[in-house]
This record gives structure tokens, sequence and C-alpha cells, in this order.
């Protein structure tokens, strides 16, 4: 069974993470694996509760138990099983007897190795509702709610997003850290997240996170962002009724099968999650969309080209003694 779990666990790194961070550690058992937060890997500044961190962990334990059942597993997850003598223990994942495999397990767990972030203009092309429909059927069995933004709220969003983006780019903290997690084109760091992933030549990946650090972006990466959500078919928030970690590792897992599923769609996605993030501007972000709990990310979804891998650090080495 262990062999089964190192196998896996390959596939489970390929889950995003915030700034590509892989904040995860992992403990074998005799019956599966157990999922840690390796908090040393936290971001202070931009995530200062470990909020995404936990949803990163989250998107990794939706490919851990998706993983199992194409190869047989039902499972049975314990999330943040002793929050206060082990609160880094996000998540327990067992065996829990045979599972036959379906067609579309299989399908979204074959769109694993595929999915990329997308951070570039879609084509013009409407998303169909079924699809949305999907999405949204996706994000709910994972225990999480999919608001999307109604035409009419997307210009109150944007200018939401753009704020988040001038407060964020005013923040020397913020750009020290986000600078500190970027890398040229020919990085051999196995973490972070390389230039070509946003669109930076092999030149200009050299000076980014200079530029990243030093300036302040925020006006500029406002009306980048503005563009974007203008050409963005579908502009979606993943919200949880709670918000601790039980509720962040359930929003972690929507996301993980929400992304699946749009890409076996030929969608792809990226986040513009800044007035998440934003203490002050959260709240506005639920008012604005009538969202009930806490918002937690703000997803762009629409038809893009196949998008680049970026590192990940093997799974073999983050497996604890
Ligand atoms: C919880 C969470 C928050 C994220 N927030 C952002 C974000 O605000 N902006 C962004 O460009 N990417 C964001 N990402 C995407 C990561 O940067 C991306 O997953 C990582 O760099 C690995 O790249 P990949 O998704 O292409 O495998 C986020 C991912 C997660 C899981």
């Amino acid at each position: 069974m262990q062999d089964l779990f190192r196998k896996l666990l390959n596939y489970a790194v390929m889950a995003p993470s915030s700034h590509n961070t892989q904040p995860w550690l992992f403990r074998l058992l005799e019956d599966g694996v157990e999922i840690l937060a390796d908090r040393t890997r936290a971001l202070p500044v931009v995530d200062p509760e470990d909020r995404e961190l936990t949803m990163s962990c989250g998107a990794l334990l939706y490919h851990v138990r998706l993983g199992m059942r194409v190869h047989g597993l039902a499972d049975r997850v314990e999330r943040a099983p002793e929050p206060e003598a082990r609160p880094d223990l996000l998540a327990r994942v067992h065996a829990a007897g045979a599972h036959a495999a379906t067609p579309a397990e299989k399908a979204l767990f074959e769109a694993i190795p595929a999915r990329h972030t997308f951070r570039f203009p879609f084509e013009m092309r409407i998303v169909p509702g079924p699809v949305i429909d999907e999405l949204r059927g996706a994000c709910e069995q994972e225990g999480a709610a999919f608001h999307l933004a109604p035409d009419e709220q997307r210009q109150a969003l944007a200018q939401l997003v753009m704020e988040g983006d001038r407060r964020q780019g005013a923040d020397k903290r913020f750009r020290r850290e986000l600078a500190s997690w970027l890398h040229n084109n020919r990085t051999h760091s196995h973490d972070g997240i390389p230039g070509y992933a946003m669109g930076a030549s092999e030149w200009a990946s050299y000076v980014t996170p200079f530029v990243v650090r030093t300036f302040d972006w925020g006006t500029a990466q406002a009306i980048d962002d503005r563009k974007l959500m203008e050409g963005s078919p579908v502009l979606a928030v993943i919200a949880t009724e709670h918000d601790a970690t039980r509720s962040w590792l359930h929003a972690g897992e929507a996301l993980a099968r929400v992304l699946l599923r749009a890409q076996q769609e030929g969608l792809s996605a990226s986040y513009l999650n800044q007035p998440i993030e934003v203490d002050d501007l959260r709240p506005k972000v639920a008012a604005l969309l009538g969202i009930q709990g806490s918002p937690q990310l703000l997803l762009r979804i629409g038809y893009g080209q196949t998008g680049r891998s970026t590192p990940r650090r093997a799974a073999a080495q983050l497996i604890l003694p």
C-alpha cells in the first residue's frame, strides 16, 4: 500500500499552491498518508493566517483522494483531526475498502499533468451554460459554493480587484515577499514562479524580481487586470460557510476539482484574489455577490492555450520518516 501512496504523491504535488510554495509534507501510514503543513513556506504578508497555505494543501488533498479512487481505493479523510495537539496535521487520509473508478474520475485524474495556471488573455468564446453548471457541481461536491459574477456586477468586481492591485503594489513588504518567489526562465529552483508563467521573455525574466521588489506597479497591474477581467467569460468566487482550517481545506479541494474539470473541457483558469487577500475589501466582495459566508478565491476561467508546467519538488523528498 505504501508503494501506491508514494506513486500517488507524485501526482498530488502537481497541485497548484500560492506562489508555488508547495507548503506540504507527508508521513506514510499503514493504510494511507498524513498531509502536514510546512509553515516554513508560509507567506506572512499576503497570507498572515495561512488561509491560502491551507487551501494549497487542500488542493493537494483532492489530488490524493482522486488518485486513490482511480487506483481502486475508497478514501476516508479526517480533516484537521488534532487541531490543538498537532495543528500542522491538516489531513489524515485512509484507504477505506475497494472502489470501482468511474470514467469521470479517470478523466479528471488524467487532467492532472495538463493543468497549468494560464494568466494571459482568453479567446473571445463564451463558456456554455451546461459547462458552467459542471464547474459549479464540481465545487459544490467538495463542500464549497461557486458564485458566478453576474454581468451587472462585473464592473464593480473589477474595481475591487484594481483597488487590491493598487494596495498590494504600494506595499513594500508585499512586493518583497512576492519577488522572493519569482525566478528567471532558466531557474534550477524546484519551487516559485518562473518568469515564463507570467509572460516574461528570457531577458525580462532576469529583471522581473528586481522590478517587482523595487517599484510600485499597482496602477499598471490594475489596468492589466481590468482588461483581463473584461475578456474573461467566467468570473467566479469559491466561498465557504465558515472561515477556518476545515473550510479552507474544502475550498482547496473544490479549487482542484474545478480546475481539473475545467481542464477536461479545454478551459484554463487563473486567479484574481487581490480583493479577498486585502482585509477590508473581502467583505465588499461578499456583499457585492450576495455571499453569506466567506469568499476564498476569485477565478477567471475561459478558453486559452495550453500553459507551461512550473517546477515541483520531488514528492519522495517530502516524506518524513
Ligand atoms: C490558494 C492559491 C492562491 C493562488 N493565488 C494566486 C494569485 O493570486 N495570483 C496568481 O497569479 N496565481 C495564484 N495562484 C496560482 C499559483 O501561483 C500556481 O498554482 C503556482 O505558481 C503553480 O503553477 P501551476 O498552477 O501552473 O501548476 C494561487 C494558487 C493557489 C492554490
